[in-house]
Formats: C-alpha cells, structure tokens, sequence
C-alpha cells in the first residue's frame, strides 16, 4: 500500500521505517523541517534501538520519504496514519487540536482531489468523544458520508518507547475500529506477516482498550511500589515477595478478577487488605492506592444503590446474597451492605440464595449475619418466583441453571439488573447490565 505517516515524533518515525520494512511504501509528513529533512537524509528523527538501521535501508531502497507538503502526501497515497501529539490540556484533557487540524486538512484534500477512497488511522491516544468528533470533522471537511469517500479507523498504537522496533514486528495486539466496512479491509493488509491476534472493534471501545492498558500499567506500577513500602517497613525483600507474585499464572498474571462486576467482598479480601492498611498506619508509611481501593469498593455500593432506589420501585428482589456463587459464606458480601441499607431506607427486600438458610448458618458466618441483618430469616425464601414476584427491582448478583431462568414469569413493569453478566437475562423486561 502507499501510506503517508502524519506526525514524525515516536510513534510516527517507528510507523514509518517498520510500515516500509514490511513492503509499503511510506511518506512521512511533518511540520518541523529538521525532521522531515533527516528523514529525507535517511537518518532517523529520534532515538530508537534498532530505527537507523530500517531508517537508512528504507530510504537507500526508496521505500520511504518525508515532505512538509501534506497535499502531496495525501494526493501520492490511499491511507494516512496520524500519529500527531495529543499533550494534555491544563486540566488533563486531551488536547486534540493537531489531530483536529490534520484530519480537517485531510478531509479538505481528499475532497478536492479525484480519490475514490482514502482511509485515515489515529494511532494517536485520544478519547471516545475525541474519536467522534474526529469523525465529524472528516465526514463535513471531504463533504461526504463516512464510509462515502472517505472512512476512518481509531487504531491505538501500544509500543513502549526503547523497544518500540520489537514491539512492532511482535505486538502484544493489534486493534481496530473502523467506521466502515473499506477501511476495515485496508486495515486487514497493513500488517502482512505480522502474527497478533487482532480485534476487530467498535470505535470507541477500541479507544477505550487504550485508555485501560495504560491505566492499568499505572496501577500494575504503582501497586508493586506500594507493597515495596510496606515491605520495607517490615525489612522483606519486595523483590521476592513479587517475584513470587508473577509467578501464579492462575490468579495473579491472568483475567481473573478484571471482570467489570459487582464490588469485592467476602471473608479475606476486605480483611487482608484492612490489615495492611493499619500496619501502614502504624509505622507511617503511607498506601494511598491501596487505602483508594477500599474506597473506590464502597463507591460501587454507593453508585448501585442509587441506581436502584426510586420510590415508584420501592420492593427490591435479590437473586444471591452470599458473596460467591456455590456457598453459603456471607461475611462482608457487599450484597449484605446492600441489604442493611435498603432495609434502613424502608425498602421491602425479599432474597433467593439457594445454599443459604439461617438454620444452617454456623460460626463467624453465622454472627456476621445476624448482626448485620437480624431479621435476615424473614427476607430468605426458597422460592425463586415468589421473590421475583413480589419485586419491583430484583437484583441478579448469582447464576441459576437456565431451566430456571427459563421458568420465570416476569412482569414489564419490573427493572432487573444484572450484575452477574447472565445471558439467560437479556430477553427480560427492564433488563439493565452493571457495566454492559
Ligand atoms: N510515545 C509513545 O511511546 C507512544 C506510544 C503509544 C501511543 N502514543 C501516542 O501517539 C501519539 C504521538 O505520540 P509521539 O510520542 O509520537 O508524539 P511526538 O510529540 O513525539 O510527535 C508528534 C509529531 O507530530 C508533529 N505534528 C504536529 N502537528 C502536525 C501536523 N499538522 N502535521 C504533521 N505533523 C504534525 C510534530 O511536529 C511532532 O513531530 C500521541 O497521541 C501519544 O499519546 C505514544
């Protein structure tokens, strides 16, 4: 393909050498003349392990040019990848104004020319209502619908700086969100030979993959530091301690609780994390992630429970209390926090949980649930239409069988949230999903 690479910083100057290594032939766009000039030298813009080899091949082979001119890049290519900066604005939005000016140029360039189709891929970070707009832009600068002459695909870049050249013969992935079925095809043949899975998205949950990676390594990063605090206090070998750590596959490095649900809870998580939190206390050492962690969980409850209370719904049903499917341990379930409160605010709740009956409940389980809802015998029934009946609102926080799904009768007046991600559920009436 001939593709033009917007923006030579980082990710441009990568695009651009690796995008001719795999058989494109590529002209990079800048406004800085130096860049665009090296480039034209066969030298590479910034420093890179690995870059001025590819730089210096592309171009002596003359699979890679630079100009100022974005017209003549446009006009000499059929896809453009922008990779122009996206700083922060003073309040840490993004500031998307170079990729505003460069998709209206394009937009503009594309419409005076005699292209039948030309596709622009952000590589650029930007949010989903950034990515929007982006669209807009296009679309009223070509004059035309997307997907018309012109077509769009949000394609975050996830290279890290130092292996940027390894990273992008071997990506962790690589996704895209077209806005129309062409330039979803191009996207296809961008790449040849590079072995990723690819995903295939919509447009703003592409975006959104980004946004969650590098969120993600901020909390990977800060978490490992903040067990070296504490470790410290105690003379331990953080090192080890997350050596060790890495090395479950099963439970630590894996999906395992990244699921977008319901908030934690149970007999240990609440607990353990407490005791760190006093011990950070006690010598001093401050834990503001972790000690966020426990707030961010009582938020959750805070947020469902708006979302459920309505005095036109009054009567709330729930389907599970204990805090895990397939046991009857009901110690700090956060749906017990939302019972205590429900019942405090007046709410008729009735409750379903096939392992659970007081009668049964012994010991600590036992205490917990007579001390946070004493009446707790009288909420509890075994009969799962009976609940679901005498509901306005019933809350789904376990899984049944699905002949059991299969046998409710449900009323339309009813809301039904779903807070367990439960297939069966989605024909119901009212139906909202917790974060789906
Ligand atoms: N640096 C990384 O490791 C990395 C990784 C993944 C994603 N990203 C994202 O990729 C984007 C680019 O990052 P970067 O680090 O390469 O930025 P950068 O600041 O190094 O480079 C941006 C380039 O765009 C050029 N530019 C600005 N306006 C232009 C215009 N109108 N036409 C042509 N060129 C123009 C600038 O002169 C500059 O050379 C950002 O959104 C960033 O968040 C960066």
């Amino acid at each position: 393909m001939r593709i033009s690479v917007f923006g030579l910083g980082y990710v441009g100057a990568v695009s651009c050498a690796c995008l001719a290594k795999l058989g494109h032939t590529v002209v990079g766009v800048d406004v800085a003349e130096e860049k665009v000039a090296r480039l034209n030298r066969g030298e590479c813009p910034i420093i890179e392990d690995g870059l001025p080899e590819i730089v210096k091949q592309m171009h002596a082979e003359g699979k890679i040019t630079a100009t100022t001119d974005a017209a003549k890049a446009v006009n000499d290519t059929d896809v453009a990848l922008v990779c122009v900066g996206t700083p922060s604005t003073p309040s840490g939005g993004v500031n998307a104004k170079y990729l505003e000016a460069v998709c209206k140029q394009i937009g503009e360039l594309v419409r005076d020319s005699d292209k039948e189709f030309f596709t622009v891929l952000s590589r650029s970070t930007s949010l989903p209502v950034v990515h929007d707009r982006l669209v807009e832009i296009l679309a009223e600068s070509a004059g035309c619908e997307m997907g018309d002459r012109i077509g769009y695909v949000c394609h975050p870049e996830f290279l890290r700086e130092g292996a940027a050249v390894a990273d992008f013969f071997d990506p962790p992935k690589i996704v895209f969100g077209a806005t129309d079925d062409k330039s979803a095809e191009v996207c296809k043949q961008l790449y040849p030979g590079i072995e990723a899975e690819s995903f295939f998205l919509d447009m703003r949950i592409a975006a959104m993959v980004k946004y969650a990676d590098n969120c993600y390594h901020a909390v990977k990063v800060t978490f490992a530091n903040e067990i070296g605090v504490i470790c410290r206090e105690m003379d331990i070998d953080a090192t080890k301690v997350m050596e060790v750590f890495c090395r479950d596959r099963k439970l630590n490095i894996s999906a395992r609780y990244l699921r977008p649900g319901m908030a934690y809870g149970g007999s240990c998580l609440p607990k353990d994390l407490r005791a760190l939190l006093d011990m950070s206390r006690q010598t001093a050492a401050p834990l503001p992630m972790l000690k966020g962690v426990s707030k961010s969980n009582k938020v959750q409850i805070e947020a469902l429970m708006k979302r459920i209370i309505s005095p036109d719904r009054p009567r709330v049903g729930l389907i599970g209390l204990a805090f895990k499917e397939g046991t009857d341990d009901i110690r700090e379930s956060p749906m017990v926090t939302m019972v205590e409160q429900l019942c405090g605010k007046g709410h008729p709740v009735r409750i379903y949980d096939k392992h659970l009956s007081v009668q049964a409940l012994v010991g600590a389980n036992r205490s917990f649930a007579l001390q946070s809802i004493p009446h707790l015998a009288e909420l509890l029934s075994q009969d799962l239409q009976g609940v679901i009946s005498e509901s306005d609102v019933v809350l789904v926080s376990h899984k049944l069988t699905p002949e059991q799904w299969a046998s409710i009768k449900w009323r339309d007046d009813q809301r039904v949230l779903d807070l367990a991600k439960v297939d069966e559920l989605r024909g119901a009436p009212g139906y909202q999903g917790l974060y789906w």
